[in-house]
This record gives structure tokens, sequence and C-alpha cells, in this order.
């Protein structure tokens, strides 16, 4: 049952599913990670893989960049594969002072300066979420490790480099830390009512230029990594 960027057969790709943007990164996570590790994809080289962790089938799989890159990925695991429970795993930069590096933000909500939602035919703006479910669980499990953690609306943007700074207006209304991909993710999981998380570690911050170091960078992938594994595997 393959399809035009996944070779995936059928019940290879398990019902949780780990999004990093990199796909080396998902090779790096199913390596260090998880048990019995199987590949199932490597169109593109999008690297997708399944396997275990602690008893439960999990896979991982790279997106790519951006919402209309994450959009086919996610269309195609959610309405070919039949996943249900889809986590990204990223980095974001912050655009609240309080935000500092290192720290991790789940989006319990996403907005977007992209167009992602036009196809739906709204009569109206809409407000991309987070699985409650999801989400609650993510936030007991980073509380349980003591991990440093803020909930809220974050900023799926089409631009990573813009001439203007945008960001300082996103942030008057409470938006913590801008990435590229949740908006379109929350949107295919809503519409086909599925649930979806992202979770994010704060690699840099776009109101003081301060940026994590390599040390600061792994401890807080693990963090993450070891919240978005429980989630998944709940
Ligand atoms: N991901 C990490 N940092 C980012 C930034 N500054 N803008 C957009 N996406 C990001």
């Amino acid at each position: 049952m393959a399809t035009p960027h996944n070779q995936a057969g059928t019940n290879e790709i398990a019902e949780s599913i780990l999004l990093p943007g990199d796909p080396l990164r998902a090779q790096f996570i199913a390596e260090h990670f998880l048990e019995d590790v199987k590949q199932f994809n490597s169109v593109r080289n999008m690297l997708g893989f399944t396997g275990t962790y602690g008893g439960k089938r999990i896979s991982v799989m790279g997106t790519g960049m951006g919402c209309p890159s994450i959009g086919i990925y996610t269309y195609e695991l959610i309405h070919f594969y039949g996943v249900k429970n889809l986590i990204r795993v990223g980095s974001c930069g912050s655009i609240q002072e309080s935000l500092k590096v290192g720290e991790l933000v789940m989006a319990m909500g996403a907005s977007t300066d992209g167009n992602f939602a036009h196809q739906y035919r709204l009569p109206g703006t809409y407000s991309a979420t987070a699985s409650y479910e999801l989400l609650e669980c993510a936030v007991r499990s980073a509380r349980e490790h003591g991990y440093s953690c803020q909930v809220g609306n974050i900023l799926s943007s089409d631009l990573f480099y813009t001439e203007t700074p945008e960001w300082k207006e996103w942030a008057k209304m409470g938006i913590l830390s801008i990435e590229m991909e949740s908006y379109a993710l929350y949107c295919n999981a809503n519409r086909a009512g599925v649930r979806a998380l992202g979770i994010f570690t704060v690699s840099d911050s776009i109101v003081t230029g301060e940026g994590l170091s390599a040390a600061e960078r792994q401890t807080g992938f693990t963090n993450m990594m070891q919240v978005a594994l429980e989630t998944a595997a709940a």
C-alpha cells in the first residue's frame, strides 16, 4: 500500500509515531531509543522506522521543513496507514523574554502566517489545537521528571528569514515561540479525528539572539524525547 512518498507496506507503521523534521534525527531516535527496529521508508531519504519502546510498538519518521512537507507525510500516515497518535518533536525559537533556551514547549495551539487551512473553505479563521489527551500526558511526564516546560500557543511560520520583525506582533498575542510545521499537523489530525501534539526544545531566542550550546542541545533533546516517548507509549 505504497504512496508516492512512502514505500511502507500495510501494518509496517505503528499507531503512534514520533515526527522530527530531520530524517537523520528519525534514524538517531530509532537507533538510540527504540528496540527491534525495522526501516519502512527511504523514498526521498525521508527515513522512517518502526520499533518498540517499553514493549509498545512506536514508529518515527522525518517530515521535512514547513507545512506543505509535513502536510503530505502526515496526511498519508493518517489516511493510508491508519496512524492515530502523531507527536512532532522539534526545535523552536522563543519570542518571549520569559521562555529561555533549553526549556520545553508544548503547543496547546498553533497559529500561522500561512494558508494551509484555506483548503477547508471555512467561513472564518481556524484555531489549530493539540489533542488534550496527548497534551495532558506530556505535561504530566515533564512535571514528573522536573523538566521546565511552558504550554501555550506557538506560530507555525512559512518564513525562516524575514526582513521585518513580524515576530513582535505575534509576541503581543502571547505566542510563545516559532517553528514551521505544527499548524498543518494539527489541521490534518483534527480534520481526520485523530490525535496530534507538538513538543519542542527552545533552540534559540529571537528576543535575545541567544542559542543553545552543543551540550545544552543534547540535554534538551534527551528530555524532550523522554516526554515524547512516554506520551506515545501511554
Ligand atoms: N525552529 C527553531 N528556531 C526557529 C526559528 N527561529 N524560526 C523558525 N523555526 C525555528
